[in-house]
């Protein structure tokens, strides 16, 4: 997206009547809002769809970063007099911060999914989500049943796959769309089948090839790994686990079989929203399977504690011993912890964080040590991924909280040395910032010379800013302010 396509007006002035506001729960003290800053609004809805070709800029962004960095993330939470009920619900938007000759554009729009058509022209909740079923009266008044949409409301990343820029969520049904003009092209692949999901977090080894997984939730029920269209496992399993991402080492494929899983008969006879059927038994192990790259098939299982992960960091193996790098929660109650009503009442003080945890299997000896690499809290976790995917490597840049028993949402970034266990921290008052992808500098000498972009929601001021920071120092190179906040939102990637 160049300067001449970004012109500075409002595309659209549709959506989200509610969004202007939500009922705060929970007691409140002045003072301490004033303090901390009030989160809540990166859980409001935006209804405008900008196009700025220049925002204001306070600092120097490198000459050197081009491209367009498009985060996804949930838009809009309410639908006619209904609300979705969890973070990862909402509909849908991209956003896209577009970088040339030291200025930054933005451009925001609605992913056109089967949800926001359904949202926009009849006003209802017309598909499942996560955590949220389709209104049952345009059932009747009777159960809903699952309702997968022609279009997944996909949410939570984005990619390029070949030639196509995707949109993806959990399905294996990742969405198209236009990176110039954020316009969606449609689904891309087959029709989604009831019970087949897959993963937001595709990978791709240093010869380029895909990985990525599926689980068919409904018996036969099994683990899937997929590289290319090739099927290179299938590990079958009675009660499948939620599964967010893998990792890869140069010879292995690693996933992670947490106990928080589904009884299969559940999902096709209870009608609960797909992840409040699945439940957690923190006496079972969690199970790591190793599959094979190259011959493919499972070259072991391993089993240790049981824990609970969204997001793998990265791994390594060096010969029969495998280093498995993730963010750990003790159990699964943080999927409780993101339901709305929560996130916006106050006197719910805090949101579990996970730590850094090193595995590492060892496949001759069949076990499995673990270790945390750090005390803090760490998630939505980035890598130089084109450099040190699947290699060792030493620094993961992530969002984290400053005391664990006060801050209610992700109020720092964290750049954690994995070698020495030493971070780096950026804050600032009021600021609320979210996943920092790493850009590697041309002819960059060292790990970490580079930047971090992250867009931070400034509650104070009502805005959001995408923040440029040196990745060596872990301090601020520039900001670029968006006229309106920027709803809190998942994953994102710099394309060039
Ligand atoms: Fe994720």
């Amino acid at each position: 997206m160049d300067d001449t396509q970004l012109t500075r007006r409002a595309l659209l002035g549709s959506a989200a009547a509610g969004a202007a506001g939500l009922a705060l729960g929970g007691p409140l003290s002045r003072s301490a809002l004033a303090a901390r800053g009030d989160f809540r609004l990166g859980f409001e809805s935006v209804a405008r769809e900008l196009s700025i070709g220049s925002l204001d800029v306070d600092g120097s962004v490198p000459g050197w970063l081009r491209g367009t960095l498009v985060r996804n993330g949930p838009g809009r939470y309410e639908v006619g007099d209904k609300s979705f009920e969890h973070w990862f619900d909402g509909l849908a938007m991209l956003h896209a911060f577009s970088f040339g000759r030291g200025r930054v554009g933005y451009a925001n729009r609605f992913l056109r999914s089967s949800s926001y058509e359904a949202a926009e022209r009849d006003g209802v909740i017309a598909f499942n989500e996560f955590a949220t079923d389709p209104c049952r009266a345009i059932f009747n008044g009777t159960a809903a049943m699952f309702k997968l949409a022609p279009v997944p409301n996909a949410n939570v990343n984005v990619a390029r796959l070949g030639r196509e820029f995707v949109a993806m969520t959990e399905l294996p049904l990742p969405v198209k769309f236009d990176p110039e003009t954020l316009r969606t092209v449609g689904a891309q692949g087959e029709a989604l089948r009831l019970g087949n999901t897959g993963t937001a977090h595709p990978h791709r080894t240093r010869s380029g090839r895909s990985v990525t997984y599926e689980v068919e939730l409904i018996p036969p029920s099994a683990y899937i790994v997929r590289s290319g269209g090739r099927e290179l496992a299938r590990i079958p399993v009675t009660k499948p686990a939620y599964m967010h991402s893998f990792s890869l080492t140069e010879r292995f494929a690693v996933l992670t079989e947490q106990p928080f899983a589904v009884d299969p008969m559940k999902l096709v006879t209870d009608w609960e929203p797909y992840i409040r059927n699945f439940r957690w038994d923190g006496s079972a192990p969690t199970r790591m399977h190793v599959v094979d790259l190259e011959r493919g098939g499972v070259r072991a299982t391993l089993e240790t504690d049981a824990f609970f992960t969204f997001h793998h960091v990265n791994a390594f193996d060096d010969g029969d011993r495998i280093t498995v790098d993730l963010l750990a929660y003790d159990d699964a109650t943080v999927i409780d912890a993101l339901y709305l009503k929560k996130l916006r009442d106050l006197s719910v003080k805090r949101v579990p964080a996970a730590t850094p945890r090193r595995l590492t299997l060892d496949l001759a000896k069949n076990r499995v040590t673990s270790r945390e690499l750090w005390d803090g809290a760490v998630e939505l976790p980035r890598v130089d991924y084109g450099a040190v995917n699947a290699r060792p490597y030493r620094y993961v840049y992530g969002v984290g909280v400053r005391d664990r028993r006060k801050s209610s949402f992700f109020d720092q970034l964290v750049k954690l040395d994995v070698r020495s266990g030493e971070p780096r921290i950026w804050r600032e008052d009021g600021c609320f910032p979210g996943e920092a992808v790493f850009v590697r500098a041309p002819a960059a000498r060292r790990e970490d010379d580079g930047v971090a972009l992250s867009v931070v929601l400034d509650s104070r001021r009502r805005t959001s800013f995408l923040l440029v920071l040196d990745a060596r120092t872990f301090t601020e190179r520039a900001r670029a302010v968006v006229p309106q906040p920027v709803p809190f939102g998942f994953h994102g990637e710099l394309f060039r």
